[in-house]
């Protein structure tokens, strides 16, 4: 595999995991200061799943009036079976202050790391705001299980001149068999996206602005193990947000 964009790549050998940041912020005040527009703002909006929050009706490139959104859940009690573990929310998002009203959300650093305390369970929406850099190579999502990746989602601008998706796991440090089936590439360089992540039953499905895109089976199965979501490489982040619908 000769894509050889990331920092990771460069390293001597092929058990290159994402780099992400150790757990070092899990629940720490203002990890999400570029929340979107609260879900459920628009509850009447369209959206990639059925009682998902769909907070841009107007596009991917929509900025709430709250910038810093003041809770990590404010619009999920509106709807059935929303948590399963009362009082454990699966991260630790939205529990500081909100910036002023009005002030521009500033940049989340990257690699970022979201803690999922109690892991991954069927019907946990992830949605992950941000713009594509310019002139980007690639960047990913790691569903992670201690070192083990179980979801690897890899936008590659740039592989031998061709925009591909690549999907893949990683356990005890060796890739699996990419999966390239995506039927298009929504991302462009420069562009804002809301990236969606679903976790279902046996599988994760993902869309990118409201538009439904693939799933992956699950190769890791133990989802209450899967605690920590890394993302990382050419894109500007403004927020990372888990949900249950
Ligand atoms: C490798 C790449 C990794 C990861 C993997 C997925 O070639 O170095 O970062 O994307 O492919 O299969």
């Amino acid at each position: 595999m000769s894509d050889g964009f990331s920092l990771s790549d460069a390293l001597p050998s092929s058990n290159n995991p994402t780099p992400c940041a150790p757990p070092a912020y899990p629940g720490h005040p203002g990890t999400y200061p570029g929340s979107p527009a609260a879900p459920g703002t628009y509850p009447g909006a369209p959206g990639a799943y059925p009682g998902a929050p769909a907070p841009y009706p107007g596009g991917p490139a929509g900025q709430g009036p709250y910038p810093g959104a003041p809770g990590a859940f404010p619009g999920a009690p509106a709807g059935p079976g929303l948590y399963p573990t009362p009082g454990q929310p699966p991260s630790g998002p939205g529990f500081g202050p909100p910036p002023p009203q009005g002030a521009p959300a500033p940049p989340m650093k990257l690699p970022f790391e979201l803690s999922l305390q109690a892991g991954l369970i069927p019907r946990m929406l992830i949605t992950i705001t941000g713009t594509v850099n310019p002139n980007p190579d690639r960047f990913s999502l790691d569903f992670k299980k201690g070192n083990d990746i179980a979801f690897h989602f890899n936008p590659r601008f740039k592989e031998d001149n061709r925009k591909v998706i690549v999907c893949n796991s990683m356990f005890q440090n060796n890739w699996g068999k990419e999966e390239r089936t995506a039927p298009r590439f929504p991302f462009e360089a420069g562009k804002p996206f809301k990236l969606q992540v679903l976790c279902e039953v046996d599988h994760f499905k993902v869309a990118v602005n409201d538009a439904h895109l693939l799933q992956y089976s699950f190769r890791e199965k133990q989802l209450n193990e899967i605690t920590r979501l890394c993302i990382a490489g050419d894109i500007t982040l403004t927020s990372v947000m888990p949900t249950m619908i």
